[in-house]
């Protein structure tokens, strides 16, 4: 028989979770959530082996668990991780591979670890560009976790008890005409 990929039933797992992950952090399907073990390709299953065609996970770019991308993380991670301030061949060849894909004006690479830091550097730059603050944001849009990018995110500050929308930040709707 297959070895259990469950550590502890689902009640415990959830009861862990209510005790030491902050509130904050939102579970999707809150009144029956998924408990999910593993996943391939475009596929997660949960603990009871139920499959589930992954059409909201924005992780895993190329599906979950390709063979090359795991075989490569594991080798650089046995290799070396450390931060961006030495010189490594891999970084060049990194950015450079990426450079190659983009029109000729985006020529250099700024590389992150997430899209809300992707974000708040889109907008550093395209403050020091413009020399203005000033933000367009799609109703119900979210672009991260950060301080800067709950600002510009209809949903997270119209959540958020007291901060709400910064003057600077200008929403305009969408799907005003979406077919119900
Ligand atoms: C549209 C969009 N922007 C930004 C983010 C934030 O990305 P991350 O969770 O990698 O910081 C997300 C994450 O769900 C997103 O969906």
């Amino acid at each position: 028989m297959a070895e259990s990929l469950e550590q502890m039933p689902k009640t415990d797992t959830m009861r862990l979770r209510d005790r030491f992950i902050g509130q904050s952090c939102k579970l999707f399907y809150k009144s029956s959530p998924l408990k999910i073990v593993r996943a391939e390709g475009q596929y997660m299953y949960d603990e009871k082996g139920n499959r589930y065609l992954d059409c909201i996970n924005n992780v895993a770019h190329v599906g979950h668990c390709h063979p090359d991308v795991v075989r490569a993380g594991q080798k650089q991670m046995a290799q070396l991780s450390t931060n961006s301030r030495f010189l490594h061949d891999n970084l060049v060849i990194c950015a450079s591979r990426l450079a190659s894909t983009m029109p000729e004006p985006l020529s250099v690479c700024f590389l992150v670890n997430s899209g809300s830091e992707a974000n708040d550097l889109a907008l550093r730059l395209a403050q020091a560009h413009t020399k203005s603050r000033d933000v367009i944001a799609l109703d119900h849009a979210y672009h991260g976790h950060l301080t800067t990018t709950i600002d510009i995110s209809p949903y997270k500050f119209n959540q958020a008890k007291g901060t709400g929308k910064k003057d600077w930040v200008h929403v305009v709707e969408y799907l005003r005409n979406y077919p119900s």
